[in-house]
């Protein structure tokens, strides 16, 4: 096989972890190539190393067969490997253009031609069926938009070597299947991809081999056709994974939530939630559908606080919530986990123990008399770690943002069930997590049903909406279409009411 990258035997330590052990891989010409592991297996760590943001403590490093020292990412540049990152770098008051000719213009100390460079943009657009326009502000597109143009900024300086650092974990399911056919047109046009991804569907779907690391250490590499999603996640766990959702029968009491007739404007000031109604029962968990953008931001929004409703009513326990604070709605046990965990759910710059106790700091027993009380807030610390395996170099001292994703998801997970709420708004619960740890999430929402809470889960996964809820509703241009039982639906007639279609409307459309 002729190799374009060969990660040899590379390690690399952070204080109190060893986030690469001695890792090997080797990127054929003209593959994809995934690279799977559980959260904090080191897959980021040693994608940077790569693209030179880290450097190694040993191994070495060739490229097209020559030994290399990846310095910085200019470096990196010059060998033609480009990376989208996990969370990306874009500046949102920028365009497109400007954006993708940012730090070419600053390295090479000369003028850029910006009409020219507008002109090769809409080209390799075209060339790649990417869709872009060169003049878009960042902050006008969609975030499927934003890492086209994360895929331009890297087709512009010429890269042959692409990293994508889990980049479906943002996407709506119809993005995902986009990019998929982008990177085939890649690999057609002679590039050689490694794809970071936790959904094992997404690797039999496009990859050709399949690099897999546990804790650090190199597990094997294996060939994805040849090769079952179920080994796969189990050479990656080191155990067995059940796939499906095991769960009783749910036992629901008295409404926890009743929404009213609730509308709510969206960042445009439009109507974003239009006279919307649902009940969620204690001991039941209730799902929402719908494709991303249909409502469910304003939903979660008005319930937790964030944003004013329209009209409409809250009803939490029989008492109307809607004109409380963020705070009061805490301290009524509303408990939310945030689909944008970096700008609501944490707070970057402080250490795992801070984050746990962000919403009860100021609440005995983690403060007396006003003061941080830090053993009890180190002992908390210990056992959320301990109970959702977050895996964290210096425990709860770690700063956060020295955390990999998926244990930054963790993180927050943690927090929001072990405060025990009477009602858990959990959006996207899941994302960016590995196998196992959804395993246990799920396990972990389950048990908060069955111990009597109120659950809304807001998800884009359909397998998670059915195998997880008991009630589906489902939710179109800001309207609930209508409500099913989880047990007697399916896909298709959700996949077909987030549409707009309302039950046994299908039928009668289709005798016509
Ligand atoms: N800059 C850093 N300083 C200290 N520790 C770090 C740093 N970057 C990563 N780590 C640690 O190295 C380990 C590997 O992290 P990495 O981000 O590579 O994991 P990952 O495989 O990408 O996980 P995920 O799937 O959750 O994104 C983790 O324990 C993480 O906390
Ligand atoms: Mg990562």
């Amino acid at each position: 096989m002729e190799y374009v990258v060969e990660m040899l035997k590379i390690r690399k330590e952070f204080p109190g972890v060893v986030a690469c052990d001695d890792i090997t891989l080797q990127l054929a010409k003209g593959e994809i190539h995934a690279l799977l592991g559980e959260n904090g297996a080191g897959k980021s760590t040693l994608m940077s190393i790569l693209f030179g943001l880290y450097q190694p403590d040993r191994g070495t490093i060739k490229i097209r067969g020559k030994e290399e020292k990846i310095a910085n990412p200019n470096v990196a540049n010059d060998l033609k490997i480009g990376m989208v990152h996990q969370h990306f770098k874009l500046v949102h008051n920028f365009t497109v253009t400007e954006n993708i000719i940012l730090g070419i213009e600053q390295k090479k100390g000369i003028v850029v031609d910006r009409k020219g460079a507008s002109k090769k943009i809409k080209e390799l657009s075209v060339q790649y069926g990417l869709n872009v326009e060169p003049d878009s502000l960042i902050s006008n597109i969609s975030v499927g938009m934003q890492q086209r143009v994360e895929i331009l900024k890297m087709l512009y300086r010429d890269a042959e070597v692409l990293i994508f650092d889990e980049p479906t974990a943002v996407l709506t399911p119809q993005e995902v299947q986009e990019l998929m056919r982008i990177m085939k047109d890649l690999i057609k046009e002679g590039k050689s991809i490694i794809l970071i991804t936790h959904k094992l569907k997404e690797i039999k779907a496009v990859a050709d081999r399949c690099t897999i690391i546990r804790r650090g250490q190199y597990v094997g590499t294996v060939d994805v056709k040849e090769t079952s999603t179920e080994k796969m996640a189990e050479m990656m766990v080191g155990r067995k994974i059940s796939f499906g959702i095991e769960k009783k029968e749910a036992t629901p009491g008295e409404n926890a939530l009743e929404i009213r007739n609730l509308s709510v404007k969206n960042k445009v000031g439009v109507m974003g939630l239009k006279e919307f109604s649902l009940d969620v029962k204690c001991g039941e968990i209730v799902g929402i559908a719908g494709v991303d953008g249909n409502g469910q931001g304003e939903l979660a929004s008005a319930l937790i606080g964030l944003q004013k409703s329209e009209s409409g009513e809250i009803f939490l326990r029989n008492k109307e919530i809607s004109g409380l604070s963020i705070r009061e709605r805490i301290e009524n046990r509303v408990s939310h986990i945030s689909d944008d965990r970096q700008k609501y759910g944490l707070i970057l710059e402080y250490t795992l123990d801070e984050n746990l106790i962000l919403k009860k700091y100021y609440r005995e027993p983690y403060s007396i008399k006003g003061m941080l009380n830090y053993d009890e807030i180190h002992r908390y610390g210990e056992k959320i770690i301990e109970d959702f395996d977050i895996r964290a170099g210096r425990g709860g001292e770690t700063t956060v943002r020295s955390m990999s994703g998926g244990n930054q998801q963790k993180l927050v997970v943690g927090r929001e069930i072990d405060s025990n709420p009477d009602l858990l708004i959990a959006v996207q619960p899941t994302r960016g997590l590995d196998v196992g740890a959804i395993e246990y999430i799920h396990k972990r929402l389950i048990e908060q049903r069955d111990k009597g809470r109120a659950v809304l889960m807001i998800s884009l996964e359909l397998d998670e909406i059915l195998g997880l809820s008991d009630r589906v509703a489902v939710i179109n241009n800001g309207e609930l279409v209508g409500i099913v039982n989880a047990k007697e639906t399916n896909e298709a007639e959700i996949g077909l009411m987030m549409t707009g279609i309302k039950r046994g409307e299908a039928d009668e459309d289709q005798i016509q």
